[in-house]
């Protein structure tokens, strides 16, 4: 049985990925210091496959404690999701983002050099893109200067790593994800925004729950169809099975270079109006809005040019943006 290690495993998108992983046969170590999520995930998962995975709480900026991991983990593969993801908290904590994101990726790193283990994934984000001059975007559009240490962290980790494969056997590959959605079919696992959400997904879900009032639409005068960004939403649960094909690729050796990079997007554009409206429709809720000015650092469209990935890696996305809403709100009813 192939092993692999998940770090942030519990959060958001990880504990939908080692449900995969599992239901795939692996067996999954996952390594996360609840910084953004919670113990109970683990219940949830094991739950969802009947198998429980290890578990341990270890903080990756402990350069000690990840060494120790790797001495004593033989892994097969390692899926690094372990991150600060939050774009404005970035420009106010920028250096415990480069820490957080930046110096754990390197001590992974040394520590699968120093064993011998070479199969690395890596969470990257369609916001190394900016705003791209051409849509759909392809992967080999230019990388523009981020827009916050947030979006810093993923271009100077995606540089490390390709650094990091020029002097050693690691074979890595980025997903660049789009703006990932939804949750797990069971309702048992999803995202759990602490605060305020920042994303549009959780937000729109609590304003139609009543625990907020009012969702603030930013931006009604940008260049497209309805007056509001269009970003390309894709299932969680897609994303997550986007990583399991990965991650055969590498194990397989199918790789064809030894750093790659793909797209994880659906190909379709959403504007902000056409998520409500969508929304409204699936779940027969009502979400109470304005419109607002601009956010700061938002670009007008974002969505993915899906034939790399899916002629290269094999993969596809299975669910609808409908399905994604739909769980999400399926999702908020348990909490
Ligand atoms: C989507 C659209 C908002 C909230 C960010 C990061 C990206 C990735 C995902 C990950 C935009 C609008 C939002 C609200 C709104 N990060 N909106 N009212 O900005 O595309 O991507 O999250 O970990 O790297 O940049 O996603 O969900 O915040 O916004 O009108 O209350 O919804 O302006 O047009 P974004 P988002």
């Amino acid at each position: 049985m192939k092993k692999v290690l998940v770090t942030g495993g519990l959060g958001f998108i990880g504990s939908h990925t080692v449900v995969e992983l599992q239901n795939e046969g692996f067996e999954v170590c996952i390594i996360d210091n609840l910084s953004n999520s919670k113990i109970e995930v683990l219940d949830r998962i094991t739950s969802i496959t009947g198998v429980k995975p290890s578990y341990f709480n270890i903080d990756l900026r402990d350069k000690t404690a990840v060494k120790d991991f790797f001495a004593k983990n033989k892994v097969d593969g390692t899926i690094h999701f372990a991150a600060y993801k939050a774009v404005g908290e970035s420009v106010q904590k920028p250096l415990e983002y480069y820490e957080n994101n930046v110096a754990s990726l390197v001590y992974i790193l040394q520590e699968m050099k120093a064993n011998n283990l070479n199969n690395f994934i890596f969470s990257s984000s369609c916001t190394v893109y900016g705003q791209a001059d051409k849509l759909p975007i392809t992967e080999d559009a230019p990388v523009k200067p981020a827009e916050s240490p947030y979006g810093n962290t993923k271009q100077i980790g995606e540089e490390i790593i390709k650094d990091a494969t020029k002097i050693t056997e690691l074979k890595a590959i980025a997903l660049r994800y789009f703006n990932p959605i939804g949750s797990h079919e069971s309702s048992k696992i999803g995202e759990l925004p602490i605060g305020v959400p920042q994303n549009l997904i959780p937000y729109v879900v609590q304003t139609a729950a009543g625990l907020r009032e009012e969702l603030s639409v930013f931006g009604s005068d940008y260049d497209t169809p309805d007056g509001t960004a269009v970003r390309d939403y894709i299932h969680v649960v897609d994303i997550a099975k986007a990583h399991i094909v990965a991650l055969k690729r590498l194990i397989e050796d199918n790789n064809k270079a030894q750093f790659e990079v793909f797209n994880l997007g659906t190909g379709q554009g959403n504007s902000v109006l056409e998520v409500i409206k969508s929304f409204e429709k699936v779940t027969g809720k009502k979400v109470n809005y304005k419109l607002v000015a601009r956010r700061e650092g938002d670009v007008t469209a974002a969505y993915a040019d899906t034939n790399y990935a899916n002629n290269e890696l094999g993969w596809k996305t299975e669910l609808s943006l409908d399905d994604a809403l739909l769980s999400s709100w399926k999702w908020q009813e348990t909490l």
